[in-house]
């Protein structure tokens, strides 16, 4: 087979729209919403979060969204090169982009293997345990059961992607995707009915502008990008796979209100019922381990806890592996690329470099907790150099690729390729020449300063 061939092959590989919209939303649903966001939001103020982030998912979110698969499917090209054939000078961007799943997946895995682990325990009869304050803590803190939860779960990725793209990822998501929503929908009514609760409900969904800051903007965007698996690459390799005739418009749709959906559900599962159990201060404290000791104790009221105990973490487990095989993807395909090396050597490549950083990011939460950088476990950092400066940067530089070299109509006339309508077209154009690019260069600004404590995080 010819290389083009072989490129052609590789690159049809989504059979309708749909298996696309699922595959994408495969992407972004999963850890970023069911973990991740919750616990941002009791870190940035409950309502006042909320509401930023699905101001900035509506107009940012879906700008970026639809510019990445939109220079996907123009270009039939993987992230190393697809910036670069947009432009020659912004080559530079694929390697940036290239970076950002590289740094995710070892950390990723490590919260899969916490979920793992959780699935294990509720399946096992052993949910009530998992209810007591100190569970979490000294699970993540023992010296070889998070390493070998983590293990597996990479171990789990990798097999699914010697599978390839389409048996894998298409058939997997299409099943569980839809059963996510409705159990959370569930176990959201079963939390309205929880005595006290409404407090809680109030902290979530009410935005309290006394409580917005700078900090709120700037971890509610690097929320997004992580949660809509943006400037990291993902959408511009799904938008290579996609097909010419596929209405990318309303795919970019579909994928963003379902995200954001899946996150606001997470949070109201989440939120409410640690605000009962130990106030806005404790929600705060639990951090990113927020999930992991909320949720537990709302299985434990339900009168069927156990077995919505198991549904629900076999769930998120399944939808962190969706996710996590993306990431994996992204970093194969780019290695492939890159190195000129066979499938087969590149996800060994990604094994490898996932043990060497995953390692020491489920250590420091245990013996290595005296490891820092900047302050921070390696985890948390791993995830604040993508999610807080490179992703950031990787935005920047494609708003000012699309807004200022190349024009926002080079997207705009790709996406409206068959002739399909473009809502938010003249929004989509001052948010990528204007509106973007200053938001992201004032986000950049903050963190660098709060590097020097001009600024507290
Ligand atoms: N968007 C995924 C989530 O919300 O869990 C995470 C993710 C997917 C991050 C793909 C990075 C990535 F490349």
């Amino acid at each position: 087979m010819g290389k083009n061939e072989k490129d052609e092959k590789r690159r049809s590989s989504f059979t309708s729209g749909i298996g696309f919209v699922f595959a994408a939303a495969g992407s972004a649903v999963g850890l970023g919403n069911l973990w991740r966001f919750p616990y941002l939001v009791a870190q940035y103020g409950g309502g006042i979060f909320i509401l930023v982030y699905i101001i900035l998912a509506l107009t940012f979110g879906f700008a970026l969204m639809a510019t990445e698969i939109a220079i996907g499917r123009k270009t039939q090209k993987s992230p190393s090169r697809a910036y670069g054939a947009i432009h020659k000078k912004f080559g530079f961007l694929g390697i940036f982009a290239t970076v950002v799943p590289i740094i995710i997946l070892p950390y990723y895995c490590v919260i899969g293997g916490w979920v793992l682990k959780y699935m294990v325990t509720f399946i096992t009869g052993q949910g009530l345990s998992a209810a007591s304050d100190t569970y979490f803590s000294e699970f993540i803190a023992a010296p070889v059961q998070p390493l070998v939860y983590f293990a597996i779960f990479l171990a789990a990725t990798a097999f699914i992607i010697f599978l390839g793209v389409n048996k894998g990822i298409e058939k997997i998501t299409k099943v569980l995707m839809p059963l996510l929503v409705v159990l959370s929908i569930v176990i959201c009514i079963f939390v309205v009915t929880i005595p006290g609760s409404g407090a809680g409900i109030k902290f979530y969904l009410l935005p309290d502008p006394s409580k917005f800051s700078l900090m709120t903007v700037c971890s509610a965007m690097g929320q997004m990008f992580f949660s809509m698996s943006l400037a990291m690459g993902i959408m511009v390799t799904y938008g290579s796979y996609t097909k010419p005739e596929t209405n990318l418009s309303k795919s970019v749709n579909q994928i963003e209100i379902f995200d954001t959906v899946i996150a606001l559900l997470a949070g109201f599962m989440v939120i409410p019922v640690i605000y009962v159990f130990s106030g806005e201060a404790g929600a705060k404290a639990n951090g990113p381990g927020l999930l992991f000791v909320a949720l537990p104790k709302i299985f434990e009221q339900m009168a069927i806890g156990r077995v919505v105990g198991i549904l629900f973490f076999v769930l998120v487990f399944f939808a962190a592996l969706t996710s996590s095989i993306s990431i994996m993807e992204a970093v194969v395909s780019s290695f492939i690329d890159m190195f000129h090396i066979t499938r087969r050597r590149a996800i060994i490549f990604a094994i490898v470099i996932a043990i060497v950083l995953g390692v020491p990011s489920s250590m420091g939460n245990g013996l290595w907790a005296n490891f820092t950088i900047l302050g921070m476990d390696f985890l948390t950092f791993l995830d604040y150099l993508s999610n807080s400066l490179i992703m950031p940067f990787v935005a920047l530089c494609t708003c000012l690729l699309i807004g200022w070299f190349v024009g926002p109509k080079t997207i705009t006339d790709e996406i409206t390729r068959n002739g399909e309508k473009m809502g938010r077209r003249k929004l989509y154009n001052v948010m990528v020449k204007y509106v973007a690019p200053v938001l992201l260069a004032i986000i950049l600004i903050t963190y660098s300063l709060a590097q020097f404590g001009v600024v507290t995080m």
